[in-house]
């Protein structure tokens, strides 16, 4: 085993925290599916693929480096929001979340001078950057917009669909 015990346990709560951030973003995009905001709703739902994906990086992970990969119970998501802003306020408070939770496994990366795992975290450090950095964005855009103008956001996106970004990044 590459990885140790404490280490094992700390990527397998990650597992979970991905997989809660995919199921809150499906909530989300649902709520803006049943607002028909379609583009927000598609966004979102891309969304909560890119989070699946981070969980099963993290499955994979663990079952290379020799550990067990053990699924925590994933607590209830929010489905209820008053506005489109409280909504992208709660996926960017996650975000910011999640970027805590990787910095203190790499934290405990560095402490155990595993290498490999702090090797195999810095993908989703770069990754936080870009998803808080787009998250502010779609923030920022809809309090511009308003709840009465929405259509201006969901223009944005149809526009910009597949970019994730207002601008070009470090990792474009
Ligand atoms: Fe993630
Ligand atoms: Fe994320």
């Amino acid at each position: 085993m590459l990885i140790s015990q404490t280490m094992n346990e700390a990527l397998n709560q990650q597992i979970g925290n991905e997989f809660s951030a995919s199921l809150q973003y499906v909530a989300i995009a649902s709520h803006f599916a049943a607002e028909t905001l379609p583009e927000l709703a598609a966004h979102f739902f891309k969304q909560a693929e890119e989070e699946r994906d981070h969980a099963m990086r993290f499955v994979n992970y663990v079952v290379e480096a020799g550990g067990r990969a053990e699924i925590p119970a994933i607590p209830t998501s929010q489905a209820e929001f008053k506005t489109v802003e409280e909504a992208i306020q709660l996926s960017l408070d996650r975000e910011k979340t999640v970027t805590e939770q990787i910095n203190e496994l790499v934290q405990l990366a560095l402490k155990e001078t595993d290498y490999i795992t702090n090797n195999f975290l810095a993908w989703f450090l770069t990754e936080q950057l870009e998803e808080v950095s787009s998250m502010e964005n779609l923030l920022r855009m809809v309090q511009r917009a308003g709840e009465n103008n929405l259509l201006f956001v969901e223009d944005y996106l149809a526009r910009h669909h597949g970019r994730k970004t207002a601008m070009p990044t470090a990792q474009t």
